[in-house]
């Protein structure tokens, strides 16, 4: 069988829009906006992305969002995010966005929701991507302000589906946001959380008898509590797990310690993820190919891991299905090859 790498129809489900930023947009943007970087090339940018762990990188992560400033700024950053989702197949996207990062300087979140919002609908018009966003809160700040930004939020529902809680998880467990989510979660959104990324599998139950989500991002600390497993097995909550960005971040030190297969072969719904793909080597195809080189996948476990990115997207049943059957055609013709 050859690979499906490239062809394979599939969802992602968790992508950091400003993790999208390349270097070269990141430079076109700092020009166009009159703003000085630190950097004064693309390949200076480029070799500064090298990471000792989360914060190390979110440091450079949270300065890099900077050139964002006009609705035009946030358009061209998702779409050109778009552009690869449809050269690789990603027939449907749930897209993070982090709003503190950028109302906290100034920028509406008005601006940074059209600008994300028109490109968002001109896909699905225009190159057939489907998608839906995940508003992000900054766990590093505080309840409060995670609060204040929900409520900004809300006159914008619809296109955004869900909240989730990213950015520093050591020392910001999800226990601190508990009334956040109860509120958001009356209010008409699904939850999710990076939990087990580099915190405890405490984090992981904590998002989930807490915060109640449907998903976690990362997750692959569970393996270190038995009862976690089986509870995650038994409810098969999807685990968005990102291969590239769990090597660059030193979660593993290389792809073929990474225990993404160990994670399959115990039977958790796993789907697999670029997270913040201009920053840590690639996108979706990339991080397929990565993990089919260096653990030893199968065409059959990559189509089981595409058919859980659908199953595990917010998508309703009805809209699931014609991306579950393209599957199935592709996999019965895999198996003629
Ligand atoms: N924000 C962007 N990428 C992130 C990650 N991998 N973990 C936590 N917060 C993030
Ligand atoms: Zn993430």
């Amino acid at each position: 069988m050859r690979s499906p790498l490239l062809t394979l129809p599939k969802a992602e489900l968790h992508i950091h829009i400003e993790g999208s930023l390349e270097p070269e947009m990141m430079v076109a943007l700092a020009q166009r906006n009159g703003i000085t970087l630190p950097y004064d090339s693309v390949e200076a940018v480029q070799a500064a992305y090298q990471f000792e762990n989360l914060q190390s990188f979110l440091d450079l992560y949270y300065a890099g969002a900077q050139v964002l400033q006009t609705e035009q700024d946030f358009y061209d950053l998702t779409w050109a995010y778009l552009q690869k989702c449809a050269a690789q197949q990603v027939r449907h996207t749930e897209i993070f966005f982090d709003p503190q990062t950028h109302c906290d300087r100034g920028i509406p979140f008005e601006v940074v929701h059209s600008g994300i919002t028109q490109a968002l609908l001109d896909a699905r018009v225009q190159i057939g991507v489907s998608s839906a966003l995940i508003l992000c809160f900054l766990r590093h700040l505080s309840a409060e302000a995670a609060m204040a930004t929900l409520e900004q939020a809300l006159p914008y529902r619809g296109i955004i589906i869900a909240v989730g809680l990213d950015s520093s998880e050591l020392g910001h467990p999800p226990s601190k946001f508990q009334a956040v989510f109860d509120r958001a979660r009356a209010e008409g959104f699904l939850t999710v959380a990076h939990a087990g990324e580099e915190g405890p599998p405490e984090y992981i139950w904590e998002a989930i008898r807490l915060l109640k989500v449907s998903r976690i991002d990362h997750g692959v600390r569970c393996v270190e509590d038995p009862a976690l497993v089986e509870y995650l097995v038994e409810h098969q909550i999807p685990l968005t797990v990102c291969p590239l960005s769990n090597v660059k971040l030193c979660v593993f030190d290389e792809m073929a310690q990474h225990n993404l297969k160990q994670l399959i072969d115990l039977g958790l719904c796993v789907t697999v993820n670029s997270d913040d793909p201009a920053y840590f080597g690639g996108y979706m195809a990339e991080n397929f190919a990565a993990v089919e080189s260096a653990l030893g996948l199968t065409p059959e476990h990559l189509v089981q891991l595409a058919e859980n990115s659908f199953k595990a997207s917010f998508l309703p049943p009805e809209k699931q299905k014609p991306y579950l059957e393209e599957l199935l055609t592709y996999k019965t013709s895999l198996e003629k090859i």
